[in-house]
């Protein structure tokens, strides 16, 4: 059987199992299994289960670089790239940012390809998240939101960034079936609004984030709205709702350190 006829074959399987982009995962399957025709058939296995490709070939492309990602660990999205960017773009070239609740280490990375002069930590509440962060070559630390931290920063960051959990508990269950089966609570449940991590993170920012230095978070929703009473209160300024190039809300952009008074 050549690999064209395979590559066919697969793909009609994976359409006809609904996979959107049938044609592309049939060759990255067929090149993990790398002409081992028993292993690439365990692979197909699992990935008609609905686990997720990333899991089963160890890596996924964000913002055009491989990541490697192990099995547990939440597969990044490009939907969180232009916030990687934009965090990117508010570090400067020596500066420090912390990337909050990591998974796989692919924003923080991101970060880093911005500016390779710059200091990038980041934590991550799983330990199979942490390890695969450091596997991908990022300084992560294990445990909750900035928790980690204190002894690894002797100084106030620049940027803080976060593609934390926030999907409102109740729609959990609206979520993709394979997504929460697979990747579960830990990366999504954002409490009863979804903003309850989100809040923890405005609240704990400013003991970190030097004046002046930036917080990005990615939001859904209505959240940048049911956030706007917290940041101002907390002395955030400067805040920009980011959105997509279909006008959706995607994340928050915000200053902390008020203004000298005029
Ligand atoms: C939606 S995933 C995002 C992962 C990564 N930022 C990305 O975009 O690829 C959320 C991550 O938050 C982690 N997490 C959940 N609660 C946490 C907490 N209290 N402190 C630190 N990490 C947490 C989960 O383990 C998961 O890796």
């Amino acid at each position: 059987m050549t690999d064209t006829f395979r590559l066919s074959e697969l793909a009609a399987l994976l359409s006809a199992a609904g996979f959107v982009a049938a044609e592309d995962e049939a060759a990255e399957l067929i090149g993990r299994a790398a002409g081992d025709a028993e292993l690439l058939d365990t692979l197909i296995r699992r990935r008609l289960t609905g686990e997720p490709l990333a899991w089963i070939t160890g890596r996924t492309s964000f913002a055009g670089v491989a990541v490697r990602v192990d099995p547990g660990v939440y597969v990044p999205r490009w939907q969180s790239v232009p916030l990687a960017h934009r965090a990117g773009a508010r570090l400067p070239v020596t500066g420090t940012a912390i990337d909050l609740c990591t998974g796989a280490g692919a924003l923080a990375r991101t970060l880093s390809r911005c500016r390779p002069g710059a200091r990038v930590v980041a934590t991550d509440i799983d330990p199979r998240a942490v390890a695969c962060a450091v596997a991908n070559g990022v300084e992560a630390y294990w445990g909750d939101l900035f928790a980690p931290l204190g002894r690894a920063l002797k100084e106030p960051v620049d940027v803080v960034v976060g593609v934390v959990p926030y999907v409102p508990t109740s729609a959990l269950a609206l979520l993709a079936r394979d997504t929460l089966a697979f990747e579960g609570p830990l990366s999504y449940d954002g409490g009863p609004d979804g903003t309850s991590i989100l809040r923890r993170v405005l609240a704990e920012s400013p003991h970190y984030l030097r004046k002046g230095g930036a917080l990005l978070l990615e939001v859904g929703g209505e959240q940048a709205d049911a956030l706007g009473d917290d940041l101002a209160r907390l002395g955030y300024r400067e805040v920009n709702v980011l959105t997509d190039e279909d006008g959706d809300v995607r994340g928050i952009e915000a200053t902390w350190g008020r203004s000298r008074p005029e």
